[in-house]
């Protein structure tokens, strides 16, 4: 808090670089609306809710946390935070994330309009993670005409060839 709020003096709300524009539909508070579905081959259907932040300090970068939980208990389930980074002058796009789970991946890709496709390009995890292990990631994120933001994860792990894992849509709050 102490840094940020050396920020926020400094300039009040510090403006978007103009490098992030082409994602700045991504910004702002978002929470699963209707809840979120999560399906595998390999375990039954199930729903989550899940809160998001994206948000930038001026940096050519954004910002952003992903907290997901329990539908009923709302107990804390998968969560993650990390960057979002553009390549000046290009729509190539690289999300660099670090996952409760011992996961930290990086994943590249493109935007196109108010559309980010990207996919993992590296993965690497804690020596005692979960198995199966994830093998690969590919992500959607689109801002759709009734300006509710989608995100479609899929994966494939040592088990399972890619499939969907998430499927959601979040409003604006
Ligand atoms: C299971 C990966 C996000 C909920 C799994 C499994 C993997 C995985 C590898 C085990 C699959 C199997 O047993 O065959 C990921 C990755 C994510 C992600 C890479 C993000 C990129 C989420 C989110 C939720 C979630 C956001 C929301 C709550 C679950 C649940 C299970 C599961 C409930 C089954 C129980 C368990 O193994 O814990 N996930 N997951 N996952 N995931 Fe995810």
């Amino acid at each position: 808090p102490y840094l940020n709020s050396l920020i926020s003096q400094d300039c009040e709300t510090p403006q978007l670089n103009p490098v992030m524009e082409p994602l700045s539909w991504m910004l702002g508070t978002w929470l699963s609306d209707p809840p979120g579905d999560g399906t595998f081959p390999t375990m039954k259907p199930f729903q989550y809710l899940e809160e998001v932040h994206i948000s930038h300090v001026g940096q050519p970068m954004l910002n952003f946390s992903f907290n997901a939980f329990h539908p009923d208990t709302r107990k804390p389930m998968h969560r993650e935070c990390g960057f979002i980074r553009l390549k000046p002058d290009t729509n190539k796009v690289a999300f660099i994330s670090a996952q409760n789970t011992g996961l930290v991946e990086v994943e590249e890709g493109e935007v196109n309009g108010q559309e980010l496709s990207i996919a993992s390009h590296s993965i690497a995890r804690i020596s005692f993670a979960k198995k199966p292990h994830v093998e690969q990631i590919t992500r959607k994120f689109r801002l759709n005409s009734d300006g509710k933001l989608e995100q479609t994860v899929s994966m494939a792990t040592t088990t399972q060839p890619m499939t969907q894992h998430l499927h959601i849509t979040y409003k604006k709050v």
